[in-house]
């Protein structure tokens, strides 16, 4: 392919890129094919000779298509969004069109320094202190590890990259039971092991961890020989948006000498609107590590996970390692790749940019404020159906019911409800029975599609019946 006729299929595609998202809203949102029906449709064996840009679209649009389920489809209510602002897409073609590795400042010195200044806009638009500085990761999963890798080493005196973790004793990391699936894996992958995880029960209206079970389990650990790394918090968990008492969790873990790390991956972006601060955001200054992904709520293209850090010396003291290929000489600059695992990078940093500067962080207020608006009015409406049970109210735009029935029943009109297509709506658990999620965040949704919803859920529970 020349660049010319790049140029001409590039057109083409901005231009099936907006028809698409023109007319989303008449596509079921979860995709309707059976598993392997996608793949039994490919060629076995890859072609020896070129094929033309048109049949390969046509493939496209035929094979691969129906097999795509639509994130970004007004009705998507199920997990937590992961949303595409226009603007944010434009700056992703740019960064696929440069195809920059931004693993050093001198690898691309703007990605880096573009980087900087974006991380310290959301600082300032999530109201963190000064002084917090950070670096985008591709996930929240990545972030969480990183973290936790840096508690092992600070609890370890950085011996454990060094030495393993043979004969060090059980590390300890607490966290309450409502944590993301990817703080578990971070403490298998960082040799912590699930036995010493130590999930604490949550409780109150906004499914906290319980400060004296925290309490209680680090002394009993201590007396135990055990010992204790660190403290993960969370704000907005993944199952009905389970949310601690920040401050509190803090001073534990400050009296304890531990390591904190906050996910925030999901809720973090509405913490752009100061009114939901007292509730969620009170007592976050002086978490040392703090994750949210721009990617969910707030509208810059998957994958864009932020990592705050009050001080990234504990953390490149567990990841920094420096080849002689990688090192750089001249004036002292930041080398992203440092801080994460992966050594690669992408310039995640320009849709930020292109996103904030295209909306303003007024505009991106108000879409949440609607989102959690719109999920309380919703809610209401499925509290008033006949039988049907609010679960948890609303965390946020977050909440979960029940239909009539057992928790077969549930699964039954969960996937009902996904096979009409309509709506997109998954199921979660809470303290021992199935729930339905419901959760309003995609970047373009309406009040009518959010209530629409409703009658869907009406109709179809109707004709399940
Ligand atoms: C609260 C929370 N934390 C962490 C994650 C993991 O995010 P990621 O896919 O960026 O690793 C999720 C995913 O939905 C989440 O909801």
């Amino acid at each position: 392919m020349d660049w010319d006729e790049f140029a001409h299929w590039g057109k083409h595609i901005a231009d099936w890129s907006a028809d698409y998202h023109k007319t989303l809203s008449d596509r079921p949102v979860r995709a309707q094919t059976k598993p392997g029906e996608i793949a039994a449709q490919l060629p076995c064996t890859p072609p020896e000779g070129a094929e033309k840009m048109e049949t390969v679209l046509a493939d496209f649009e035929r094979i691969v298509m129906p097999g795509i389920t639509h994130w970004q489809h007004p009705r998507f209510f199920a997990y937590f969004p992961a949303n595409a602002a226009p603007p944010s897409m434009l700056a992703e073609m740019l960064v696929t069109t440069i195809a920059a590795q931004c693993m050093l400042w001198q690898t691309s010195p703007a990605a880096t320094e573009v980087e900087g200044v974006m991380i310290d806009w959301l600082r300032q638009a999530l109201e963190l202190p000064n002084g917090y500085t950070g670096v985008i990761q591709d996930s929240a999963s990545s972030a969480t590890l990183s973290a936790v890798l840096t508690m092992r080493e600070r609890a370890t005196g950085y011996t454990g990259n060094r030495q393993g973790l043979f004969g060090k004793g059980n590390l300890r990391i607490y966290c309450s039971d409502q944590v993301h699936s990817s703080i578990d894996r971070a403490c298998w992958v960082a040799g912590i092991g699930q036995e010493n995880l130590r999930k604490l029960p949550a409780s109150g209206p906004r499914h906290s961890l319980d400060i004296n079970a925290l309490k209680e389990a680090i002394a009993a650990d201590r007396a135990a020989g055990h010992i204790p790394a660190g403290v993960i918090a969370v704000t907005g968990g993944t199952g009905v948006g389970g949310s601690d008492e920040l401050g509190p969790v803090l001073e534990v873990a400050r009296q304890e000498n531990l390591y904190t790390h906050l996910d925030a991956a999901w809720a973090g972006a509405a913490m752009i609107c100061p009114e939901f601060r007292s509730d969620f955001w009170m007592g976050v200054e002086g978490y040392d590590s703090i994750v949210f992904n721009p990617h969910k709520w707030l509208g810059a293209q998957f994958d864009c996970s932020v990592q705050f850090l009050s001080d990234p010396e504990p953390q490149l003291n567990t990841l920094k390692i420096e080849p002689e290929y990688l090192k750089t000489s001249g004036d002292a600059v930041t080398n992203y790749s440092e801080w994460t695992i992966p050594l690669g990078r992408r310039f995640r940093a320009l849709k930020i940019w292109f996103l904030i500067r295209s909306y303003g962080l007024d505009c991106l207020r108000q879409r949440i404020r609607n989102h959690v608006a719109w999920s309380r009015e919703i809610c209401e409406k499925i509290r008033a159906m006949d039988g049907f049970e609010i679960v948890t109210e609303p965390v946020l735009s977050l909440f979960s019911f029940r239909c009539p029935g057992d928790d077969a029943a549930q699964q039954r009109l969960v996937d009902a409800l996904n096979d009409d297509g309509r709506i997109y709506l998954t199921q979660g658990a809470f303290q021992g029975r199935k729930i339905i999620r419901f959760q309003v965040g995609q970047f373009d949704t309406t009040r009518e599609d959010v209530l629409e919803a409703a009658e869907v859920i009406q109709d179809v529970w109707r004709k399940l019946r």
